[in-house]
C-alpha cells in the first residue's frame, strides 16, 4: 500500500515536472515576439503607471513599414477567450476597456505604454500584442504581472558607509515612482529639506530620492529619521501617504568617563578603597586601565572597570577608558591620607564660626565703648545721669 502511494506520487511529481518544462520550452521555441519589461510592476490607485517597454520580433521578421503597426494589450491569458473579453485595448481605437494609451513609437519597436486612473480590479497579468499585417504576433511568454494596491508602498531609507562618530556618511529616503508624471513628495526630519531627484532605473522605472550627507557625532546615536512619501491621486485632488522610520546607531569612542571612589568618607593608612570607573561608549568599553601619577611617566596599576586596594599613601589615580573607536582619559581623583574631606570642611566651619563669633563681640564691645564715649559730649548730660538713676534706683 505505502510502496503504491509513493509511486503514485513520484508519478504525479515527473509528471508536472515534464508538463510544467514542456510547457515553458514550446512558449520559447515557438514565440515570435519578445518584449524588454518588468516582470512585475506595483501602482497606486487613483494613480497612473509607465510601463517601459520595447520590443523585437524573431529572427528573420521585420516590421512592414508600409502597413500600420497597431499595439494590443491582453489580460490574463495571451490569446483571444471566446467572445475576445481579454483583449483590454486596441491602438487602433477599437477598444479602449481600460485606460491606457503607447505613448512609445510602436513603429520604432518602442511599446511603452501609459496606463492611467488605476484601480485595483486592474491588478492582473498583461500581454503585449503587435499587428504589422501580415505579421501578428503575442508575447505570450512575457507575462507583465501588475499589482494596484490603494496604499503607496513605504520609501526606503538607505545610509552609505560606516556609522561611527566624526564620519561622514549620505542618507538618503527614496520612492518607488510608478508615473514620473505624477512623482511622490518627499519630506523627513533632516533639516534643511534635500533637492528632490528623479532617476531612471536600470529597468527604465524611476524613483524619487532625496539625500543629504551629515558629519555623525554621538548626539546622532539614537536619533530617528522620518521619511514620508507624498503620492498625488485623482489628478492631484488627494494624496496618499506613506511613512518609514529608522533609527540611526552611531559607534563612539567612550564619553564622560569618571572615577567614583568608595568608601567616599575618610581614607586612612591601611583601609581599604574602590575606584570605580565609568564611561558612555558605543560598543561598550572594552578595556579600563587604572593609572597612579607619578613625578616620571603615569604608572598603570591595574585593569578592569573598578580598582579595589588598601591604601598606603597618598596618590592622584585616574583610568582610561577603551573601545574599538578610541579611549578618554578620566579626571584625577586625589587620595590623600588620614585627611578626611568632611572633617576637614567642619573644622574650617567651626573655626569660621569662632571668628564670626570673636569679631561680632569686638565690634559690639567697641559700639558700646564708643557709645559711652560720645554721647555725653553731644547730648545733655542729664540723659545718661538719668539712665544711669534709673539703673541705680533698684539696687
Ligand atoms: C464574455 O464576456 C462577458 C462580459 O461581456 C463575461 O461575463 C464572460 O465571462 C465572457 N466569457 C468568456 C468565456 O470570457
Ligand atoms: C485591433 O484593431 C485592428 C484595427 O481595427 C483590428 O484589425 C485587430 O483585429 C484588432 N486586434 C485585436 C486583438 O483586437
Ligand atoms: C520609448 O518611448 C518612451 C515614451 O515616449 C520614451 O520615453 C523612451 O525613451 C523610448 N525608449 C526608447 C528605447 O526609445
Ligand atoms: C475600477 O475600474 C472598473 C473598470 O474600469 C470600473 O468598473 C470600476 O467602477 C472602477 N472602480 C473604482 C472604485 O473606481
Ligand atoms: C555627560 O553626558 C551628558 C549627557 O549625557 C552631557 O550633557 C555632558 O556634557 C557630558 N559631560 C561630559 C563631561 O562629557
Ligand atoms: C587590606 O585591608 C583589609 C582591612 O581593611 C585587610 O583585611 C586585608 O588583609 C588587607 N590586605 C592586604 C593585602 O593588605
Ligand atoms: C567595587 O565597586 C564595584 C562596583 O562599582 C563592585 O562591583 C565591587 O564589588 C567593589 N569591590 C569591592 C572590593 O568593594
Ligand atoms: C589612547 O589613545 C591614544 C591615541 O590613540 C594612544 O596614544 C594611547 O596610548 C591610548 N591610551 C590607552 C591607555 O590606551
Amino acid at each position: 500500500m505505502a510502496d503504491q502511494s509513493v509511486r503514485m506520487v513520484t508519478a504525479i511529481v515527473l509528471h508536472s515536472v515534464f508538463f510544467l518544462s514542456g510547457a515553458s520550452d514550446d512558449c520559447y521555441k515557438t514565440r515570435h515576439l519578445i518584449i524588454t519589461a518588468p516582470k512585475e510592476m506595483e501602482a497606486l490607485t487613483g494613480s497612473c503607471l509607465q510601463i517601459p517597454c520595447n520590443f523585437r520580433l524573431k529572427q528573420g521578421e521585420k516590421l512592414n513599414s508600409k502597413t500600420t503597426t497597431f499595439g494590443v494589450w491582453f489580460k490574463n491569458i495571451p490569446y483571444f477567450g471566446k467572445n475576445g473579453s481579454e483583449v483590454i485595448f486596441n491602438s487602433s481605437g477599437t477598444v479602449s476597456t481600460y485606460p491606457m494609451s503607447f505613448t512609445g513609437d510602436l513603429s520604432q519597436k518602442n511599446c511603452t505604454t501609459l496606463f492611467s486612473s488605476l484601480n485595483t480590479t486592474y491588478t492582473d497579468t498583461y500581454y503585449f500584442r503587435v499587428e504589422n499585417r501580415p505579421f501578428l504576433a503575442t508575447a505570450e511568454c512575457d507575462g507583465l504581472q501588475i499589482t494596484v494596491k490603494d496604499s503607496p508602498p513605504k520609501p526606503r531609507i538607505e545610509i552609505s558607509g560606516d556609522v561611527k562618530e566624526k564620519d561622514s556618511v549620505s542618507i538618503s529616503c527614496s520612492a518607488s515612482t510608478p508615473c514620473s508624471h505624477s512623482p511622490p513628495q518627499l519630506t523627513w526630519n533632516l533639516q534643511p529639506d534635500s533637492h528632490h531627484m528623479m532617476e531612471e532605473n536600470t529597468d527604465r522605472t524611476f524613483t524619487t530620492r532625496i539625500q543629504k550627507s551629515i558629519t555623525l557625532s554621538h548626539e546622532h546615536d539614537g536619533f530617528i529619521i522620518t521619511c514620508s512619501a507624498r503620492y498625488p491621486v485623482n489628478e492631484g485632488k488627494d494624496v496618499k501617504t506613506s511613512e518609514e522610520r529608522k533609527t540611526l546607531s552611531v559607534s563612539y569612542a567612550p564619553k564622560n568617563t569618571s572615577v567614583s571612589i568608595s568608601p567616599s568618607g575618610r581614607v586612612s593608612a591601611g583601609s581599604r578603597v574602590n575606584l570605580t570607573c565609568s564611561s558612555r561608549a558605543k560598543p561598550p568599553v572594552s578595556r579600563f586601565t587604572w593609572f597612579k601619577t607619578s613625578r616620571d611617566a603615569p604608572i598603570k596599576v591595574s585593569e578592569g572597570d573598578f580598582y579595589s586596594f588598601n591604601v598606603t599613601d597618598g596618590g592622584v589615580y585616574y583610568c582610561v577608558a577603551t573601545n574599538q573607536l578610541g579611549n578618554q582619559t578620566s579626571s584625577e581623583i586625589h587620595l590623600t591620607i588620614g585627611g578626611d574631606q568632611l572633617v576637614g570642611a567642619q573644622v574650617i566651619v567651626k573655626v569660621l564660626g569662632i571668628i564670626l563669633l570673636v569679631t561680632t563681640l569686638l565690634i559690639f564691645e567697641c559700639w558700646l565703648k564708643s557709645r559711652r564715649c560720645t554721647k555725653p559730649q553731644e547730648d545733655a548730660v542729664g540723659d545718661d545721669y538719668v539712665n544711669m538713676v534709673v539703673e541705680l534706683h533698684p539696687s
